[in-house]
């Protein structure tokens, strides 16, 4: 069997690629630069070149594929890939007979066109990755002991990628996942204040937590580079994160049949990053 991977290079499709290749799968990477993506992923993946964006440019990585692993938005923040539909029709035109799709909460065009298929489709719906904090707080954690946030009691129910990638090649190699949606949180919901804890606790250093005001988080963020549309969506899901960024669900384990990680477990695995 064939899977092909997209989003294989990313924080969750890199453990995708690992746990199938684990399992003896025939893994299939899509990436738009195959020098870059050999040097992230494992021997024996066969990487092609391709972009959602330009759906023309897939036929190649769809040939002989039996299920695929979908991305639905680019390394943008939070900007969809819009050609959703048309990799949906082209993989259900190449014989593709299972589709395993990573989205955000609501539905979108990529939910309406596989429930309009002929194809298995599985949706694996993350809250929040724990992985995000390393974008947003490693560096001053190595460079000043500190992490600057705005509204240091917003909660999160942030999920392990590697969790993520599991509940997806559980639905990708096993039987009955069609047509389920699974929403994925960890085992927890913690506080900005209290994830900057318990990588203290991991690496054994203290992290002065400093918050910032809403302008000076938003000054923050421009310094950063992000659009005022982003910066105001930051803004409105810390003050008023929706019940869904932080209510515990127990989908990771009813899919995995074991908990899922906790932020803790997660931080001490990635202790290093945060050292100097
Ligand atoms: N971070 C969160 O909290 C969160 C929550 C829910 C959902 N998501 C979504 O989850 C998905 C995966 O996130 P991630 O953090 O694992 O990814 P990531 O680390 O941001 O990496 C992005 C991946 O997407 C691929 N990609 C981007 N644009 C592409 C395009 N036009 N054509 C082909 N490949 C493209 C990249 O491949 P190459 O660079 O190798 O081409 C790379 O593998 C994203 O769609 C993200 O929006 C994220």
């Amino acid at each position: 069997m064939t899977i092909l991977v997209t989003g294989a290079t990313g924080t969750v499709g890199q453990h995708v690629t690992e746990l199938l290749v684990r399992r003896g799968t025939s893994v299939r990477a899509l990436t738009r630069n195959s020098t870059r993506a050999r040097t992230k992923l494992p021997e024996g993946v066969r990487i092609v070149e391709g972009d959602l964006m330009q759906p023309e440019t897939l036929a190649d990585a769809f040939h002989g594929v039996e299920a695929m692993f979908l991305i639905t938005s680019s390394d943008e923040p939070y900007a969809d890939l819009n050609t959703d539909p048309q990799v949906v029709a082209l993989a259900e035109a190449a014989g593709v007979k299972r589709v395993v799709v990573l989205v955000g909460y609501g539905e979108g065009p990529v939910e309406e066109a596989l429930k309009a298929s002929s194809m298995q489709w599985t949706l694996v719906q993350p809250v929040e990755f724990m992985a995000n904090v390393l974008a947003d707080w490693r560096d001053t954690i190595r460079t000043e002991g500190a992490v600057r946030e705005f509204y240091g009691n917003a909660l999160s129910a942030r999920v392990h990628e590697g969790d993520i990638a599991a509940v997806a090649v559980e639905a990708l190699l096993g039987d009955n996942h069609h047509g389920r949606s699974y929403p994925l949180t960890g085992p927890e919901a913690l506080t900005r204040r209290e994830a900057v804890s318990a990588i203290a606790a991991a690496i054994g250093k203290d992290i002065r937590f400093i918050e910032l005001s809403e302008e000076e988080a938003r000054q923050q963020w421009r310094e950063q580079g992000y659009e005022e549309e982003s910066i105001e969506f930051f803004v409105q899901m810390a003050i008023n994160t929706p019940e869904v960024g932080y209510t515990v669900l127990p989908t990771v384990e009813q899919v995995l049949g074991r908990p899922a990680r906790t932020f803790a477990e997660w931080a001490t695995e990635h202790k290093r990053e945060f050292l100097s």
